[in-house]
């Protein structure tokens, strides 16, 4: 039986499913044991459902039940669907970084999808990685796919004050030191920082990245900031899989989405909300992948001049569900209207200006409206000079303003169990006007490139009052973390960048207006100390981790393996046998 509007006859699925000879039997007849209709195999779009569901991703816990909703609606509209489990990446759970797996979870992803008879694809997100990975991995097969954020916990509360999901971390060792903050206290501020169903409720990394799958259009328009426990998030879901069988029979594939002018509005986005630094490398590695040309410079160029309208830690004070009672991200484009490419087509198939022609805001003291904005340059700034070969960034909008232009003497640390061993011992050399160096936490140098780049600041210092300092790493830092923090660095230490030869003592100029790092040696001493420097050893000799550091590439080519930049396209021309 044939549905309405269906092109059977250019269904991918039916090369699978559609012939009479032996391989038609064999593919239908074992999905049989599910119970399937015949009629289910005769021209169904078949949607495949990418669940990032784990136990041990506590973001993505309840992506079980929200694949449940999908499927209501992909049947609703006609379609097949089936769900398939891809690698999952816990963020608060997995040594020694779930970075060091986005990648081999990018390739689960695209080899699931490809070598399976889909039609269309849901990517089920929450956590930090789980959106990029697997929208890296879709982006290589191509398919019209859309994605459905799991969504934020709802706001918690302790002792009566708001507590971000992510944001309190960084507070700990400063409570531990200052306010006699205990084992009883801690215990009581876990649950109340995570009292829901949900990823981060912060402008943290997962936000970040729901928040740029949305600007992207690989969404329903107003998904990004509903929380995961509201019942409207459950209709969203429902929507999402009505909608994937709509395109797929539109062949809406993410090429067609996934333009050059995409790309910039998620650059533009993602500086008025005050989005993570982990952008740049996931929405590079994506854009590397379906082949849009993006570099380090474009995030600069186009960002750091948006103002920042959103009042969300960790640059503000609010959390998601704030947000989305505010009116959410519709509200942040309509107000952003001419920095935008309006006419970027989105999932619905409308251009992103249409779906929020009718945003309102209601609450200011959450979303600014561009003549007032929290700040009136947001973005992130591309660092140039000795110290960072091709590039470096840092978050200006989280930083302290009175070191956005400092000269400190280096206090150097050449690996997080060197900074770990003595970054409070009493007669470590330091004061609040030192920038903390840190060093081997690149891609290849841990391996993974952590986000540890906001690296604590000495006890003694948070003693006398410190708050912040300049920090400088090839690592990343957490999109819920805030600091004057320099990441990325690159070449990273470990390849033999600048970083590696830095020394304690050593001078560090950061001029962010200037958009410059620099360390303040002679070319010549520079050049001498290249020289002599030796290439650590590798940190593994086999398996994926193997595969990773001979293919990784640095932060600013988006920290994708060599092999997989590019598609190859959803094509398979050999069959079982
Ligand atoms: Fe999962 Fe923050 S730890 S989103």
């Amino acid at each position: 039986m044939q549905e309405k509007n269906s092109k059977p006859q250019q269904l991918r699925s039916q090369e699978w499913f559609g012939g009479n000879d032996k391989m038609g039997f064999v593919h239908r007849s074992w999905m049989r044991n599910q119970g399937y209709p015949d009629d289910y195999f005769r021209g169904k779009p078949v949607i495949g459902i990418c669940n990032t569901w784990s136990d041990l991703t506590p973001c993505n816990g309840h992506l079980r039940e929200v694949a449940e909703q999908v499927k209501r609606g992909v049947i609703e509209a006609g379609g097949f669907p089936l769900e398939f489990p891809v690698m999952s990446l816990g963020e608060t759970i997995m040594r020694p970084t779930t970075m060091l797996f986005r990648n081999l979870a990018s390739m689960d992803t695209e080899e699931s999808i490809r070598a399976n008879p889909l039609d269309g694809i849901v990517l089920l997100t929450g956590c930090d990685k789980t959106t990029p990975s697997t929208i890296m991995g879709a982006c290589s097969v191509d398919l019209p796919t859309i994605v459905v954020p799991g969504g934020p916990m709802l706001n918690g509360r302790f002792r009566g004050e708001t507590i971000g999901s992510g944001s309190f971390n960084w507070m700990i060792k400063e409570k531990q030191t200052n306010e006699a903050f205990g084992a009883d206290d801690m215990r009581e501020a876990e649950i109340c920082a995570a009292r829901s169903i949900g990823h981060c409720n912060t402008m943290g990394t997962a936000s970040t990245m729901a928040v740029m799958s949305e600007a992207l259009g690989l969404t329903l328009p107003g998904i990004a900031s509903i929380p995961a426990a509201d019942s409207r998030k459950r209709v969203m879901q429902q929507l999402s899989g009505r909608r994937i069988v709509e395109m797929v029979r539109e062949d809406l594939t993410m090429s067609k989405i996934l333009t050059r002018q995409a790309f910039e509005n998620a650059i533009v986005t993602n500086a008025a909300v005050g989005g993570s630094t982990n952008l740049i490398i996931h929405l590079t590695a994506i854009a590397r992948r379906i082949g849009v040309d993006l570099v380090l410079d474009d995030f600069d160029r186009l960002g750091s001049g948006v103002p920042l309208l959103v009042n969300l830690m960790p640059s503000g004070k609010f959390l998601m569900e704030d947000f989305y009672y505010a009116g959410g991200l519709s509200v942040v484009m309509r107000e952003l209207g001419d920095l935008l490419h309006g006419d970027a087509i989105t999932a619905n198939g409308q251009g992103l200006a249409e779906n929020c022609r009718t945003a309102t805001c209601y609450n200011r003291d959450v979303i600014r409206s561009r003549s007032e904005p929290l700040q009136d340059s947001a973005g992130i700034a591309v660092l140039r000079g000795n110290l960072c070969e091709n590039g470096a960034v840092i978050k200006p909008s989280a930083a302290t303003p009175r070191l956005m232009k400092h000269t400190g003497r280096a206090v150097v640390f050449e690996s997080m169990e060197d900074y770990h061993a003595r970054i409070d011992m009493p007669d470590l050399d330091i004061d609040a006007d030192c920038v903390i160096v840190l060093k081997g936490v690149g891609p290849k140098g841990y391996p993974g490139m952590p986000e540890v780049g906001n690296v604590d600041l000495p006890h003694k210092l948070i003693q006398q009052g410190v708050k912040d300092m300049v920090r400088i790493s090839d690592g990343r830092m957490s999109g819920t973390a805030y600091g004057t923090v320099v990441l990325h660095v690159s070449p990273e230490s470990t390849v033999g960048g600048t970083l590696a030869v830095v020394q304690d003592g050593d001078l560090i100029t950061l001029d962010v207006e200037a958009r410059l790092l620099r360390l303040e040696i002679t070319d010549e001493e520079l050049a001498r100390r290249k020289e002599a420097w030796v290439a650590p050893p590798p940190r593994a000799t086999r398996g994926w981790v193997r595969v990773y550091l001979d293919h990784v590439e640095q932060a600013e080519l988006g920290a994708d393996l060599d092999i997989l930049t590019g598609k190859s396209g959803s094509t398979v021309d050999r069959d079982l046998h």
